[in-house]
């Protein structure tokens, strides 16, 4: 496993986004090794803190991201990354874990004290070369049936935010929530511009699922070089799982009933993949 930096310097210099798809259990984790290095792309796996509660803690997820790449001869650059830690300690535990990149998300608070508590996870994870992503403005969600909380982000934040901070990546609240779309969707692409040009670390898009292909495709022009995808995933998968037992209704193995989604995961994959123009930059 690799940190973020290594990668982000091939996918800015050839304009290609590398994905990040969270992980939610060990299926999920070996269908997107899998596929990724079928298609020979680069990936960063994403485990929020939930996900990383869910499947017993961050020694867990780390030990089975490192014994999965191993098993299955996984080639491809592998990061593993905490999506949206919510506090310095929680980022210092994946570090210990051996998590190879962290994002320290304190963009609730004001930009000083988002700043201050950025620069301590910094500080912590250069150390032991690890890459920090973080936001500025505020990335919302899908609230009542809406986008909700979205604070686009401001570009002099941006810059003050990465000088003072020294992250190696920035996602900026630029229009994009988490979650599918109810609402109007509506991507800030000047805003977009302005800090690609202003800062120096490449940037992040959280907030990909339902984002079509038109606008992944503006964004990935303008210079975004990773993009988040999460719900797709579950959603394709619950699919395909509730059409499998609604058919096969007395199977009771779970292996074949948590299974029956892995092409369905595996097909956004390639999709996404083929989008963001990261096959074959492995
Ligand atoms: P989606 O759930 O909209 O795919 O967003 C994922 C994300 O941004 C994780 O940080």
């Amino acid at each position: 496993m690799i940190n973020s930096n290594e990668i982000f310097k091939k996918a800015v210099i050839e304009k290609y986004a590398i994905p990040q798809f969270n992980i939610t259990n060990l299926e999920w984790i070996k269908y997107i090794l899998e596929k990724c290095e079928e298609l020979k792309s680069p990936v960063i796996l994403g485990a929020s803190e939930g996900a990383i509660k869910y499947m017993g803690g961050y020694n867990v997820v780390y030990s089975i991201v490192n014994a999965m790449i191993k098993d299955l001869n996984i080639r491809i650059p592998v990061v593993l990354h905490l999506d949206h830690g919510t506090s310095v300690d929680s980022c210092k535990k994946a570090i210990d874990a051996g998590f190879t990149s962290v994002m320290i998300d304190s963009s609730k608070n004001i930009l000083e004290e988002n700043i201050r508590i950025t620069k301590e996870v910094v500080e912590y994870a250069l150390k032991r070369n690890v890459s920090i992503e973080a936001e500025v403005g505020s990335i919302g969600g899908i609230e009542d049936n809406i986008s909700a909380n979205i604070r686009y982000a401001d570009v002099n934040e941006c810059i003050k935010f990465v000088e003072e901070t020294g992250v190696t990546s920035l996602a900026p609240a630029l229009g994009t929530v988490h979650g599918f779309y109810k609402g109007e969707l509506n991507i800030d692409f000047e805003r977009m511009k302005k800090i690609k040009e202003s800062v120096k670390v490449p940037l992040v898009l959280h907030g990909g699922t339902g984002v079509n292909d038109y606008l992944i495709k503006e964004s990935v022009n303008i210079g975004i070089s990773k993009i988040n995808i999460d719900t797709e995933l579950k959603s394709a998968w619950n699919e395909a799982v509730r059409n499998f037992i609604g058919v096969n209704k007395t199977e009771y193995d779970p292996r074949k009933i948590i299974s029956s989604g892995e092409e369905a995961i595996k097909n956004v994959i390639d999709k996404k993949i083929n989008l963001f123009g990261s096959k074959n930059k492995a």
